[in-house]
């Protein structure tokens, strides 16, 4: 069986007066029969690990560069990520892919990366608005899967999340049918390529997930959890989404 998680991505967000929120979001999350991982900025890593203290909630960084030091200012490697308590890591994000130009390749180097540095890898995949319109999506995911998911992928290093690019941040989501598909799409793709683990690796739904769509998104089947932007940051918005995932089927 695979464990529910829920995954908080602050994004470039946040703040020192966001860790009270941290507490109240351990204080909710201890005693839920989920995973729950905060990934904030890398320069609040060390402090949203210690407001989180001995609890069991997972704390991860939200891009890795390929190497794991040098001559590379101002990026951060895996192993930093790793030194700093963090056990995960989210790579090919589409805000890097479009900010930063990152390609599938790159992405796929960035995992290899984390695996080295015993960090699992929270890889993103997802249409734009025109590709779904123009009927793409599944051949768009697919091939962001085959190029971003590396040989070795398992369910201990490796999560999936599918992010449509034009449900991120707008309030609009697919239909829980079209969720329903692109998973289901996605276990079968991981079925072919990595027939012994692919039944391990969780597949997260993000884009929008608030509270009020959460419980029905957690009911498509194929979905492990969410990778959460924006309703991560308050406690009032991510507690209710961490209860609909333990109360899901
Ligand atoms: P929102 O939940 O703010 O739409 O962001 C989703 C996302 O990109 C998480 O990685």
């Amino acid at each position: 069986m695979r464990r529910k998680l829920a995954a908080g991505n602050w994004k470039m967000n946040g703040s020192r007066a966001s860790l009270t929120e941290v507490d109240r979001i351990v204080a909710a999350a201890v005693g839920l029969g989920i995973d729950v991982l905060l990934c904030p900025p890398a320069t609040h890593l060390v402090w949203v690990r210690e407001r989180i203290g001995r609890e069991g909630i997972r704390t991860g960084g939200q891009d890795c560069h390929p190497e794991h030091h040098g001559a590379h200012t101002g990026d951060i490697s895996a192993a930093h990520l790793a030194d700093v308590g963090a056990t995960h890591v989210i790579l090919g994000h589409s805000e890097r892919r479009l900010d930063h130009g990152e390609t599938d390749a790159l992405v796929a180097a960035k995992v290899r990366a984390a695996w080295a540095a015993d960090l699992t890898a929270v890889i993103c995949v997802g249409e734009t608005l025109a590709e779904r319109r123009a009927g793409d999506t599944l051949e768009v995911i697919a091939r962001q899967v085959e190029g971003s998911v590396p040989a070795g992928a398992a369910g201990h290093n490796t999560v999936i999340a599918y992010e449509p690019v034009w449900a991120i941040g707008t309030g609009l989501t697919p239909s829980e049918a079209e969720i329903a598909e692109v998973h289901a799409a996605l276990r079968a793709q991981l079925h072919r390529r990595f027939p012994a683990e692919a039944e391990a690796i969780r597949l997260l739904y993000g884009g929008s997930v608030k509270p009020g769509n959460a419980a029905a998104i957690f009911a498509v089947p194929q979905v492990d959890g969410a990778l959460v932007g924006g309703a991560s940051l308050r406690a009032d918005d991510f507690v209710p989404i961490l209860a609909a995932l333990d109360a899901a089927p």
